[in-house]
């Protein structure tokens, strides 16, 4: 990297305002939270908000998941998606929705880290089917995947020019990654800002803990923990969108052990993938 390219020193106080959230989001993060959420009740939360209802039925009609018949009402979405997934999607399609409205140059480096964002979710969810989880397990997968880097949108809605610049720094291997950066601007960084959120917000005590420890090597004990790690690396490996790092920092091979994840898991992650990419693009468009 050259040094021009370095942002300016920036003094930051370290206490962060976390940003409220909207009432919508509250209720809905209850409902997983307390596991009592019924089908008639995301209806009407989401009902109440028109652009997430949109966005949901038009992801309903994707080609993500190529229903032959057209999905008009959000009934009839969370009847064939699952109450879990439009959980998932409802809280995501919010946050990134909240933080960014109004965002102006970084929006297209917002973009990048919402499609990043979704890879991980989906590739996380096939990783964890494929270790035998099904359904909500897999479901649960897919959120923390697509929430893991949600510290960075505080960061994007705090210093929107400043934490652009050094989101779009183009790192290379010997570089710093974007939570040293972080850590040295803002005396924090994207896990730590996102696990406060995660706690502030009330989402589920096991995604604030995945958050809050995905970059942590030394955090290998949780089975969940690895397999969104794992994502998390293939996501920027085969370089689906952008979470602010181009390089790995680490050999693949050294990771992949630690995160106890086969050659033959990774073999077929890397299928999965490549067969999944467009859609995981698509996905994108269709939710924003
Ligand atoms: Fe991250
Ligand atoms: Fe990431």
């Amino acid at each position: 990297m050259s040094a021009s390219k370095k942002p300016m020193p920036l003094q930051i106080s370290k206490d962060f305002e976390i940003p409220s959230i909207p009432l919508v989001l509250i209720k809905i993060i209850q409902t997983l939270n307390e596991n009592s959420g019924s089908a008639k009740e995301l209806e009407d939360l989401i009902l109440h908000d028109p652009a997430l209802s949109a966005r949901i039925l038009r992801l309903a009609n994707s080609a993500f998941y190529s229903f032959h018949t057209r999905v008009k009402t959000i009934s009839h979405a969370i009847a064939l998606l699952g109450l879990n997934l439009v959980t998932s999607l409802a809280i995501g399609i919010n946050i990134f929705d909240t933080f960014t409205s109004g965002a102006k140059s970084e929006g297209a480096l917002i973009n990048k880290l919402w499609i990043h964002s979704c890879g991980v979710g989906v590739l996380a969810k096939e990783i964890w089917i494929q270790r035998g989880n099904r359904g909500k397990e897999g479901e649960f997968a897919f959120l923390c995947g697509l929430l893991h880097d949600v510290g960075k949108i505080v960061l994007f809605k705090t210093y929107p020019e400043h934490y652009g610049s050094i989101f779009a720094i183009e790192k290379s291997e010997e570089d710093p990654c974007i939570s040293s950066y972080e850590d040295e601007y803002y005396g924090s960084n994207h896990a730590a800002i996102g696990e406060i959120l995660a706690k502030n917000w009330g989402f589920p005590s096991e995604l604030a803990y995945v958050i809050r420890r995905h970059h942590d090597p030394s955090a290998t004990e949780m089975p969940l923990l690895r397999a969104i790690m794992m994502a998390d690396l293939l996501a920027k490996e085969l370089k689906i969108g952008y979470d602010g790092d181009h390089s790995l920092n680490e050999d693949r091979g050294k990771i992949q052990s630690r995160l106890e994840f086969t050659d033959e898991e990774y073999a077929h992650m890397t299928d999965y993938a490549a067969r999944e990419r467009k859609n995981i693009e698509r996905f994108f468009k269709i939710s924003s």
